[in-house]
């Protein structure tokens, strides 16, 4: 097997030389971390966690729980609960975040920061996407609490739409962008904000333009597949999400982004389990399911884009490097050996359809 990575910290550094690939044989890693994950609870909790712990040292863990995780207390049980359904002899760590509402204090955000447990907190427009009724719908508001993150400095999460019914869905990220996030930015130049899961060439500019405090990340969902996904042959559920899978040019500015060494966009794989029923529905949930394979995925984009020697950096390094974490110690290895995705996953009472179910996926975990 070959190694096509050189050893050291150089291999992060996001201006390393794209050296001609050879194919890969196995390629080998610092342990990634998920910087935008949906464990659930309940029944599904277990798999979805098993899943991440698998691939994943640590992972930003959303909190769009039925009811939310609005305050601290909130966090840290279900914080244990996520701990204690980790499988036997996994090693997880489960870093918290608060769901923003307008009624979220400030002064939760100093016993947030003090726990030194809860690493940001996320904001949803209210009515955006899946148990996002209770976000926000007026984020001035919110300006007392996003003073005191940025007093703190805890970053802000943002799912980056705009919930305005008369802007067509495909265009709800770019009018975020200028609408919502300059001024925010504007009033708020000290605060840390990641804006999530990008879909668009416009959110790439805006990101890469913007000051050191604004990064992103971006799902292996929409590296790999645009919007003909959701009709290839008929509807497909299954690629439904939020933001929508967009045209074939924003998907090459994704891959772009995240294969081209920049720190400032890192992995987040917004992996998000839904019941089957409930995706094959005359009124679906929006949320792909990615955790089973989600680092061979991102293998995937990167091979292709002939950048696997920047899988490290956007997988291992700009993450922590951005939430002020230490890097994780340990390594993955993945291989170069397709393997089948079975066509369903049992997540306790529940069945799960992920992405490629029943089809290939070229890399995998040693
Ligand atoms: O597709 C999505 N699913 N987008 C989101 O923003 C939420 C997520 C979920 O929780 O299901
Ligand atoms: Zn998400």
């Amino acid at each position: 097997m070959s190694d096509n990575f050189g050893d050291g910290a150089r291999r992060c550094a996001p201006d390393a030389d794209a050296k001609a690939q050879v194919p890969a044989a196995s390629l080998r890693l610092i342990r990634p971390d998920d910087w935008h994950v949906h464990l659930r609870d309940g029944a599904m909790l277990a798999t979805a966690v098993a899943d991440s712990a698998r691939r994943f040292a640590r992972a930003i863990v959303m909190p769009n729980l039925d009811p939310p995780v609005r305050t601290v207390d909130e966090a840290l049980a279900y914080r244990a609960r996520i701990l204690s359904a980790l499988p036997a002899g996994a090693r997880f760590e489960p870093l918290m975040t608060l769901y923003l509402t307008e009624e979220t204090r400030p002064a939760e955000i100093a016993q947030a920061r003090a726990t030194g447990l809860v690493h940001a907190v996320k904001y949803y427009p209210a009515g955006a996407t899946t148990h996002a009724a209770r976000g926000v719908r007026d984020l001035a508001r919110c300006y007392p609490v996003l003073a005191a993150m940025e007093r703190h400095d805890l970053p802000l999460l943002l799912h980056g739409e705009v919930t305005d019914p008369s802007v067509d869905v495909f265009d709800r990220e770019a009018m975020f962008l200028e609408r919502h996030l300059s001024p925010l930015m504007r009033a708020f130049p000290g605060l840390r904000m990641v804006l999530e899961h990008i879909t668009t060439r416009a959110a790439v500019e805006f990101v890469s333009a913007a000051p050191q405090t604004l990064a992103a990340t971006v799902t292996a969902h929409h590296l790999l597949l645009d919007r003909n996904a959701l009709f290839a042959g008929g509807l497909r559920p299954h690629h439904y999400c939020l933001p929508l899978l967009k045209r074939a040019h924003h998907r090459a500015a994704l891959v772009g982004a995240a294969t081209g060494g920049n720190p400032k966009f890192f992995l987040g794989t917004d992996s998000a389990p839904h019941p089957r029923h409930a995706k094959e529905s005359s009124c679906g949930c929006a949320g792909i399911y990615t955790a089973h394979a989600a680092l061979e995925l991102y293998a995937e984009v990167f091979e292709k884009a002939h950048a696997l020697d920047r899988l490290e950096g956007f997988a291992s390094c700009y993450g922590p490097d951005f939430y002020r974490l230490p890097r994780n110690q340990d390594r993955v290895t993945l291989i170069k050996a397709p393997w089948r995705v079975p066509s369903t996953i049992t997540a306790g009472t529940d069945v799960l359809v992920p992405l490629r179910a029943g089809e290939d996926i070229a890399w995998q975990l040693s």
